[in-house]
Parts: C-alpha cells; structure tokens; sequence
C-alpha cells in the first residue's frame, strides 16, 4: 500500500487580473522527503506556496493534506492541519523573540510563557537547531532567523514545511547548517517543499524536483534522474549567456573612502575601525558570514548612517540598494511610485506646481522594459510584483541614474539565473561608466566573478583586502566561513585592520 503525500496542490489554477499565476498544478509532498520547487521568477512558485499555508485560495482544485482534501479558512487553519510556512520575506517581527511570535500565533485567549517556552526550547532540542529563544528578532543574523522560524514552525505542530528561497540571503556555511537541519527534520517524516534558484541547493539536499513556467508544471522528478545542465535548461530555457569578462580598466579616483569607520544600526554586530576605499570604474564586494556587520557597513556607506568615529567621504549621486528590499520601495502603491520615487524633483515630471502622473508612469514603463521588469505594467502594486521583480526594479532604479557610488546588498537575492545575469551586466556596465561600486554578497562565487578586489568582513572587522583572484579557494572559504583569521595564510590580512 502507497501513504498519500503529506501535502498535494491537486490540478490547482490561480488568476490574478494581469497574469495567471498557476495553471492546473499538480506537487505532492511526500513525508520523509525533501521536493524542490523551481522556476523563473515570475514562475508561480511563491503563489503555489501561500495557496498551500492558507494564505490564499484556489480559483480551481484543491490542496489535500495526508490525501484528504482541504479548504482553509486562513493561515491559522493551516497550521492546525500541521501546515508550516517560512516566507520568501522573513515574518519574524524584530522587536519579539521566538517565544512571542510563537505566542502570536496561538488562538487560545490566555497564553502561558513558561509553557510556550518548554515547548520550543524541546522542539529545538529534538530538530537538533540551537537557537535562542529569548533574544529580539533584531539581534538575531539571518542564519538565526531562519531556524528560528523552523523551530517555530515545528513547535505550531507542523508535519509539513514549505521554504520560500531560504537560503537567498545566506553564505555557504548557513547554507550547510540549514540544510542538515531540514535533513534531521525531513528524516523524522516532516514533508519539506524548498522554493530556491540555486541548483546547488537542489542537488546538496533535494530529493525530488518540480519545475515550474509561467505558472505550468513542466518537469517532476527525482533529481538523481537529472543532471545540472538539464536543470538548469528546463528551468530557463536556453536564455543564459555566459557574461563577458570585465574589461580590467584601470580604476580612477578614489570616490567612496570610509577612514577608521565604527557605525551600528541596531544589529547585533556593528563595524568596528574599517577603512576602505572604492575607486572610481571599481567593483569591491564586501564577503564574510551574513551578520557579521555587512548591514552597518552597507549602511554607512550608503550614509544613512553616520558613524560613530571615523569619516565616510562619498561622491554626490549616491545609489543604494538595501538588504530588505521593502525598505526602499513603497509596497501599497502602484509600482510606477517605487520606480520614479529617487526623481520626483526632476523638472521633466511636474506640472503646474504638481507631480505630472503621464509622464512619471511614462518614463515607469521605459523603466520597466529596460530591466524586464514582469509584468509590464507600472500600474499594479508592488505587492503584485514577484520577489525577483521587484529586486529587478529596485536595483534597476538605483543603477539608471549613473551614480558616482552604488552600494548594494544582496543585489541578485531572489534572482533567477537570467535576472541574476542581467543585473551582473549592469553592475559591470556601471563600472565600465565610471561608477565605483560596493557590493555586498552572499555569494562568493559571484562575488569573485564581478569583483575587482574582495574584502572579507568578520566580527565587524575587515580581516582581508585583497586583488579577487589572488585568494585561492581554501584560504577564502575559511574566510568566509567564520573560522579564525588565524587559520589563514599571513600576508593575506589587511593590515592595519586585521585584529
Ligand atoms: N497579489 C498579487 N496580485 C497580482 N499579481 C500577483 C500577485 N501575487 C503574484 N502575482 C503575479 O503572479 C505571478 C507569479 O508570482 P509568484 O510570486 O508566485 O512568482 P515566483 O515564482 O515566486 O517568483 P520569484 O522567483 O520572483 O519570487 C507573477 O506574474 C506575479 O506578478
Ligand atoms: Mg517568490
């Protein structure tokens, strides 16, 4: 006799007014197992995932949980049904800890802390994920934050858990601590369904992968059946080139110098006396553990903040893309707002005294053509826009204006492999103008593909500088996994800055 799958979207359609976001689905999750769910963005993956926590409703079929079908009234009845949902933006609040998001989300008039407490602290304990339970959000990195949500999850009683691209904002150490974790868990008979737009994700921890386009299943199977390059294919179609190699100019001026920088922005880890400089046509990109002070230094940088000691020296046009892309665009509204918002003062886009709404959705839409920006429409809010769209709009946004410095944080976060592309070509087409950039990434591989010089941030502190292509893989991987600095080759520390 077969067990039905834990969780099944059954031949499931869903329109939106401008797109149909899935059309006849069908995934079933199996306990024990871990299923990927990939695709462009834009592809539906997402939508499938909330229709599945209950925070939405299918137009056509049904979902099933243990092979009976389900109609949820809402997020809370999913996860009476033993639904658990991490979203693609992380849902922790910042002032709470663990224990008060989990008591958030009970029904029960009176909720007991200590008993909220043992049961997450027994939960985390059996999964085998250390967390703290009684630190606010804040003060947690993004590694934390994730298991935390799983261990949430888990202590709601979830039997299912569905993962919107957890991995797009961790380094490759978290990547590997997550993903044992979602072994332990998948392994005790939790289904897992993982949305993701690293193959690598796919083939270290999935065993079965469902591709999506353009809201349409178009592959299902175990991923031992395929290899990457079909993968990568059936996902993308044959849209990706291979980028051409920067052009190696000679840097200018330098544009962005911080000189003995210390800065917090109410994250666990401020940057302490950091010295850096970023050079007219020069891409730096900030590597390291996230949460080791990457957001205080993007946003010292970006002089949103001002230091506590030291002095940040920037040209006049700065662009800025924030690690929580929300921050920077204006959710509610239709998205033309988000695109022109840095250019309302521009004379081009007033009239009579007023903003001139023809010419500011006008010049949206040449915005939107001009990054791929899906759909095609500066009219829909930014809240109908996937994850990987509104980041194609943002830092499209940011790079248009040729800005004499860029800092951007996490700039392909949620990017499917041609987005990811595209916006790699920009960042080296800004530099080729003139713009120095500094880049904050994750992703070391991208990272030494697009940098010019890479610097490693720990504990705040930069405790490398160097020419990219100078480390050797071992020496960088130790870096930027958070092992001591001592481990690595002397000479290959910043002076001055390494501690
Ligand atoms: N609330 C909404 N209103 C209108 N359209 C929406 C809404 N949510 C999603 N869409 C549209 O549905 C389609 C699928 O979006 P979805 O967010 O599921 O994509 P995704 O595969 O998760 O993409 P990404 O990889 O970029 O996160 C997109 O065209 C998107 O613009
Ligand atoms: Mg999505």
């Amino acid at each position: 006799m077969t067990t039905a799958p834990l969780l099944a979207l059954r031949s499931v359609s869903k329109k939106f007014p401008a797109v149909q976001a899935l059309d006849t689905v069908t995934v079933a999750v199996n306990g024990g197992q871990i299923h990927a769910l990939l695709g462009q963005n834009g592809a539906g993956k997402s939508t499938a995932a909330q229709i599945a926590a209950g925070l939405d409703t299918p137009d056509e079929g049904h979902v099933e949980v243990a092979g009976s079908p389900v109609l949820f009234g809402g997020r809370a009845d999913a996860i009476a049904h033993g639904v658990g949902y991490i979203p693609q933006a992380d849902s922790l609040v910042d002032d709470l800890t663990l224990v008060e998001t989990l008591a958030l989300s009970q029904t029960h008039r009176v909720v007991r802390r200590r008993k909220l407490t043992a049961r997450l602290r027994t939960t985390a304990s059996q999964a085998g994920v250390p967390v703290a339970l009684d630190t606010p959000a804040r003060h947690l990195s993004r590694g934390e934050r994730q298991l935390g949500e799983l261990v949430i999850a888990l202590a709601q009683g979830a039997r299912v858990l569905l993962l919107d691209e957890p991995t797009s904002a961790l380094g490759p150490r978290e990547v590997e601590t997550l993903f044992d974790h979602l072994r332990t868990v998948a392994d005790s008979g939790v289904a897992v369904l993982l949305i993701s737009h690293h193959l690598g994700d796919v083939r270290q921890v999935a065993d079965t992968a469902t591709v999506l386009a353009h809201g349409r299943v178009i592959h299902t199977g175990p991923v031992a059946d395929i290899d990457d390059r079909t993968l990568a294919r059936t996902i993308v179609g044959d849209e990706v080139r291979t980028p051409p190699p920067r052009t190696g100019r000679e840097p200018g001026e330098d544009v962005l110098v911080l000189s003995g920088v210390s800065a917090t922005c109410g994250d666990p880890v401020p940057v302490r006396d950091v010295s850096l400089r970023v050079r007219a046509g020069e891409v730096v990109a900030v590597v390291g553990v996230a949460g080791n002070g990457q957001r205080a230094l993007a946003e010292v940088a970006a002089c949103r903040i001002a230091p506590v000691t030291g002095t940040v020296s920037s040209g006049q046009r700065v662009a800025y893309v924030p690690e929580h892309r929300v921050d920077a665009l204006l959710p509610e509204r239709a998205a033309w707002w988000s695109a022109m918002v840095t250019r309302l003062r521009e004379p081009a886009f007033s009239r009579r005294g007023g903003l001139d709404a023809v010419a500011l959705v006008g010049a949206a839409s040449a915005l939107f053509d001009r990054h791929d920006v899906r759909p095609r429409n500066p009219d829909v809010a930014v809240t109908a826009l996937s994850g990987g769209n509104q980041q194609k709009l943002l830092v499209g946004r940011e790079l248009d204006n040729r800005p004499d410095v860029a800092i951007l944080h996490g700039p392909t976060q949620g990017l499917d492999l041609v987005a990811t592309r595209a916006i790699l070509d920009e960042i080296r087409r800004a530099a080729d103008a003139g713009t120095a950039l500094l880049v904050i990434s994750a992703d070391l591989d991208e990272a030494r593909q697009l940098a010019d010089r890479l610097v490693v941030l720990s504990k705040g502190r930069i405790i490398a500088d160097v020419p990219a292509g100078e480390l050797d893989d071992t020496v960088l991987w130790r870096l930027t996994s958070g092992l001591p600095s001592a481990e690595v080759a002397p000479g290959r520390t910043a002076a001055g800055n390494a501690k």
